[in-house]
């Protein structure tokens, strides 16, 4: 049995890289448990998986607008299988079947990373639960939205369907936000003594505080209005997709209309922090969401007043994408509970073990 007050036993952490500070604050709880090759510390790999996991959220949202604006919903007509023979996409279903096909695979690919990054918080469970969740969130949201997706592809592209693919992948982004965050500021408290840091490292106001929740949830609202027009737009993945029988001017004004309150309290948020004595982490989100909010706008009326082209449709997709990763963090910085605390490496015995699940 291994006692906090021992050396820590990071034998087993494959990529230890930073020192470990003896003043950082340590638990009593037994908080090591599950297989000795898997790390026991939050590392610089835990850190990069938290940012490929971001990444590849964000990356998936592109390539599937890629899929659907070049027409290439249906370019596998069924699903699990692309075709009722086949698995795969056939030389004969040519270039939609080649995009359809590669976008499912990419499943595979954030599969991949969201199974590597559990793992790598996987012995950390019981000392950082919050990290745990997170992780197994994104790996249950790959075979959710394969099931979403194969919905989509058997209502031969309903457009309630496909934005709630969208808002699926929208919130995903969102978590993996917040897990880099969190796994940035688990893997600082490693080299750092003093204070653990927080994403809330400076003043907040009640009003900075509020401003934070109204560009959160106006932005939501956005993101899923902007769902509304594309599901009324020309761009249904399919040229025969059912559309939505609204207006389409007048679901694009209703759709921005959240986006003016967004700005509004962007641009707010931003004074009221830059006036305060706030952190820089704290400024530079509040700088990065307007930043992303002002030019997600400008593509927007860009594509709309000129034919809704596919590469600003699709660049208006990434913005969209950028928007819930700014809007997050800019709230994170201001309304977060969260506390960095170091992984114990500590190995739990029974006795522990047993006490904590007392
Ligand atoms: C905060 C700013 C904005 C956000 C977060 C946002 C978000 C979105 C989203 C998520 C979609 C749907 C993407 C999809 O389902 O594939 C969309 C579509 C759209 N947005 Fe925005 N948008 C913003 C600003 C604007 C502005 C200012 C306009 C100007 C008119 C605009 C015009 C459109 C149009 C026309 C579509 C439909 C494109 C299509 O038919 O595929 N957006 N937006």
């Amino acid at each position: 049995m291994t006692s906090s007050t021992q050396p820590a036993a990071v034998g087993t952490a494959p990529d230890v890289d930073l020192p470990h500070d003896a003043a950082v604050p340590r638990s009593a709880e037994p908080v090591l448990d599950g297989p000795r090759w898997l790390p026991s510390t939050i590392t610089r790999t835990t850190y990069w998986l938290a940012i490929a996991s971001l990444i590849s959220e964000i990356g998936i949202i592109v390539t599937g607008g890629a899929v659907r604006l070049t027409k290439s919903g249906l370019g596998c007509p069924t699903w699990p299988k692309c075709t009722p023979e086949s698995l795969t996409n056939t030389p004969e279903m040519g270039i939609h079947g080649i995009i359809e096909f590669g976008n499912r695979t990419l499943t595979f690919v954030l599969g991949f990373i969201a199974l590597a990054m559990l793992l790598w918080v996987w012995r950390m469970r019981r000392s950082h639960p919050s990290l745990f969740w997170m992780s197994f969130g994104l790996l249950l949201g790959i075979p959710a939205q394969a099931v979403v997706g194969g919905i989509t592809v058997l209502t031969q592209l309903n457009p309630w369907v496909v934005a709630g693919h969208f808002m699926v992948s929208a919130t995903m982004v969102c978590v993996a936000t917040l897990l880099v965050s969190r796994v940035g500021l688990e893997w600082r408290v490693r080299s750092e003594s003093g204070t653990p840091p927080q994403p809330v490292d400076g003043p907040t106001t009640p009003l900075s505080r509020g401003l934070a929740w109204i560009v959160f949830i106006s932005g939501w609202a956005a993101v899923y209005l902007g769902t509304v027009v594309t599901g009324t737009g020309p761009h249904g993945g399919d040229a025969t997709a059912p559309r939505h029988d609204f207006d389409p001017l007048i679901v694009t004004r209703i759709h921005v209309v959240p986006v003016y309150i967004m700005v509004a309290a962007a641009v707010l948020l931003m004074i009221v922090v830059l006036r305060q004595d706030s952190s820089r982490g704290q400024r530079m989100s509040t700088v990065r969401v307007l930043m992303v909010v002002l030019f997600q706008g400008l593509i927007g009326y860009v594509q709309h007043f000129n034919g809704l082209p596919i590469l600003l449709v699709l660049l208006h997709m990434l913005g969209a994408a950028l928007i819930v990763w700014a809007m997050t963090n800019a709230l994170d910085r201001q309304r977060s509970t969260y506390t960095a605390r170091v992984a114990e490496a500590v190995e739990a015995g029974p006795e522990q073990m047993a006490q904590a699940r007392a």
